[in-house]
């Protein structure tokens, strides 16, 4: 069983104190930082881009898990990983060649994320499963924080976690959108080991952030 891990999305952050809330992520033991990109035309909002990421990345001890909801793509992949990325999550409906925008994240030494739409088939990306480090399953349509949890998703894990014990490949799987206490709990019995939530780490409980990230790591 993989170590669970949490990853916040700075989506739910104050912007006007995203160095402190990344301090204050860390100090709370997150396990890396959430960072939502959106260009405003793969996705109806906008958020940063790689200047952001780099002033940031610089006071951040813990990787920095960025999820580019950004079209075409594969012209920024650099860009983002000289920025400090350390995980390059892309769709597959955002680049015309998907191999090649594989290899460029992976020439570039950083780990390779895909992330499936809740109406994107595993079929779509089932022959790169063996190239990639982790699968993004989007448990809300891409583009805004605090919406409802999609519980459909959940199946897609179960049939990648088949996958990965049949084929002995070793990539994890994150979800991400809508997470809160009740459904984690769905999301970790289905497989997933990675948990994205901007939500409920930032508002439940009086914005208890450790609290939140512990409880849900529990299961
Ligand atoms: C949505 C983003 C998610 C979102 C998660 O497009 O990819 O990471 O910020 O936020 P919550 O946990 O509030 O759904
Ligand atoms: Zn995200």
């Amino acid at each position: 069983m993989k170590k669970i891990q949490i990853s916040p999305s700075i989506l739910s952050a104050d912007f006007s104190q995203l160095g402190n809330e990344i301090k204050r992520l860390i100090d709370a033991g997150a396990d890396m930082v959430h960072v939502d990109v959106m260009d405003g035309h793969f996705v109806p909002n906008l958020t940063i881009g790689p200047p952001v990421i780099k002033a940031l990345k610089k006071n951040s001890s813990i990787p920095f898990d960025v999820h580019l909801m950004i079209s075409p793509v594969h012209k920024y992949i650099e860009a983002f990983a000289n920025a400090g990325a350390d995980i390059i999550t892309i769709h597959p409906e955002a680049t015309e060649d998907l191999q090649n925008s594989i290899n460029k994240i992976k020439e570039l030494k950083k780990k390779v994320g895909i992330s499936l739409n809740p109406e994107t088939k595993i079929d779509v990306v089932k022959k790169f499963l063996n190239q990639i480090d982790l699968i993004l399953i989007m448990s809300v349509n891409p583009g805004f924080g605090g919406q409802k949890f999609m519980p459909e998703v959940l199946k897609k894990i179960k049939d990648l976690v088949d996958i990965r014990e049949k084929e002995g490949i070793n990539f994890d799987i994150e979800i991400d959108g809508g997470i809160n206490f009740e459904n984690s709990k769905l999301a970790i019995e289905a497989g997933a080991n990675i948990l994205v939530s901007g939500t409920t780490i930032f508002k439940s409980n009086d914005g208890n952030i450790k609290k939140n990230i512990d409880l849900l790591r529990s299961i």
